[in-house]
């Protein structure tokens, strides 16, 4: 059966508005905050909640899809066959704490791994990131033009400073020799947002040492539409199952950051 994608899409961008109201409403509240795996790794409230709505109209409007988010749907996804919602329900949870900016909701829709549906919703930007395999990637419903090479020494690259300071963190000397050869850096705190940036030209290339799906899967959908590639450091695709290191970038920049990390 031949799957009607931009409908599914339609849906999921009234879903993520009604997420986004929540959003916002929320941060009028005082929220309860936890950790996760260590004390600089927060969620809220708000994160199971979106999560739950999100899963809730899915299951109800597609309910032979298999539903993968953050916090609770879908943990005992083994493969990627058939069609599978990816979600994170807030990206840039620190930043939704801390700053109360920069933190988006991402949704895909992947087909045997493949990416279909990309949505990334910037909420306090009220910015959306929209994009349908081989019908192009948008910008608050404006068609982003196919991304142009660049040289690493007129190009800002989305890093953590975190990551480049220590040398027990892996590939820290090529990321600080990356640093070095590029214009300047910027680090926003959302992946999701950060890989959009890549597809809209705000950034020229972004690193990141640990990428789950659900950070990545919305945006990737755009990244392919303009032509920027995102991959492994030996450049497989990015895994729908496991964490890892990715890179994302314009053509011909990301050839050029992927052979620093490999040096
Ligand atoms: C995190 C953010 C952050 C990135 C981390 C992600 P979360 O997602 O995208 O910018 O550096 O790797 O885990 O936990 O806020 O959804
Ligand atoms: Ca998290
Ligand atoms: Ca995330
Ligand atoms: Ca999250």
């Amino acid at each position: 059966m031949e799957e009607n994608w931009s409908a599914m899409q339609q849906k999921a961008v009234q879903w993520i508005q009604e997420a986004g109201e929540l959003l916002r409403a929320s941060l009028e509240e005082s929220l309860i905050i936890e950790t996760k795996s260590n004390p600089n790794d927060l969620v809220t409230e708000m994160d199971f909640k979106i999560e739950r709505l999100l899963t809730k109209k899915i299951s109800e409007d597609y309910p032979g899809h298999r539903i993968l988010g953050e916090e609770e749907a879908g943990a005992d996804i083994m493969d990627t066959d058939d069609i599978i919602w990816i979600i994170d329900p807030i990206d840039g949870t620190t930043n939704f704490v801390h700053q109360q900016f920069n933190f988006a909701v991402s949704l895909a829709v992947f087909e045997n791994g493949i990416g279909k549906v990309g949505i990334v919703y910037d909420v306090m930007a009220d910015e959306w990131f929209t994009a349908l395999e081989g019908r192009g990637a948008y910008r608050n419903g404006v068609r982003l033009p196919k991304l142009k090479p660049a040289e690493l020494k007129e190009a800002i690259v989305g890093i953590n400073a975190r990551w480049i300071k220590n040398e027990k963190i892996p590939y820290a000397r090529q990321m600080r020799n990356i640093v070095d050869e590029s214009r300047s850096t910027r680090a926003y705190g959302s992946a999701a947002i950060e890989l959009c940036y890549v597809a809209c030209g705000r950034l020229d290339s972004y690193v990141n040492l640990w990428l789950a799906p659900w950070d990545f899967a919305g945006a990737e959908v755009l990244l392919r539409e303009v032509g920027a590639d995102i991959s492994t450091i030996d450049n497989q695709r990015p895994s729908m199952l496991e964490k890892g290191p990715y890179l994302a970038g314009r053509p011909g920049l990301q050839e050029k950051v992927r052979g620093m990390l490999n040096s």
